[in-house]
């Protein structure tokens, strides 16, 4: 069966990187679930689908093949065959995967591919839903959240750090209309499981929360890490 970790909440609340980290501490598989709908999100612009076309998104999202390697262990997200982990971090796709993400059968067919990957094997997983939707046994669950604001800056770091212009006021409005969209959606919103754990981050370091999520599992496995 393999062991599940499942951590969830909004955009910036550091659940990549503290899964990375937590994945990379217990030699466990991470998969970035949001990496999937980003891909997805790529495959419906470049084939021009309006974000509110949904009949456009049911035929279309059929097409996409998207699939997860792991290379120098670091995961790779191949669409129609290309790598496109270069292209799926931008500000439209972000925008773009906000919408189709809420569409039923897109979801339906990442769930599935996500249930895939985790099966027989140990793994921490990453997104909205994996708590409540794609891992609802998982054995560890984690909701992960911070101020909007925290989160904006985290971003506007990030994205200075690349060189891009950017204001912080701007992200952090788009971060609130995000988790609005993200909370409010009929299938799958983002909310806690009942059994997860609520972590706010805002004024934790990565490794505090990390520690806090190897803590938990070496409570209930009975073992060290
Ligand atoms: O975590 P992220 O910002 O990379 O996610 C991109 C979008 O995909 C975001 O709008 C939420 C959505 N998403 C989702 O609906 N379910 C998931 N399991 C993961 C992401």
């Amino acid at each position: 069966m393999g062991y599940k970790i499942a951590i969830d909440g909004p955009a910036g609340a550091g659940k990549s990187t503290i899964a990375k980290k937590v994945a990379g501490q217990l030699g466990f598989i991470y998969v970035d679930t949001g990496a999937m709908y980003r891909a997805m999100a790529l495959f419906l612009m470049n084939e021009n689908i309006d974000p509110e076309d949904t009949e456009g998104i049911n035929a279309k999202c059929k097409e996409a093949d998207i699939t997860i390697r792991y290379e120098n262990g670091e995961q790779v997200v191949y669409l129609n065959k290309e790598n496109v982990n270069g292209m799926i971090r931008t500000q439209q796709v972000s925008n773009m995967a906000s919408h189709t993400s809420a569409n039923p059968n897109v979801r339906k067919k990442l769930v599935e591919l996500q249930q895939k990957l985790a099966a027989d094997t140990d793994v921490v997983m990453d997104g909205r839903d994996i708590g409540t939707c794609v891992l609802p046994d998982a054995e560890v669950k984690i909701f992960l959240t911070a101020s909007s604001r925290v989160r904006a800056e985290r971003r506007y770091k990030e994205l200075l750090a690349k060189g891009e212009e950017c204001d912080i006021d701007v992200i952090e409005k788009e971060i609130a209309l995000r988790d609005h969209q993200d909370m409010t959606r009929e299938i799958s919103p983002l909310k806690p499981a009942d059994d997860a754990v609520f972590v706010d981050s805002s004024y934790m370091t990565i490794e505090e929360v990390a520690d806090m999520i190897i803590d938990m599992v070496e409570k209930k496995t009975g073992k060290k890490v």
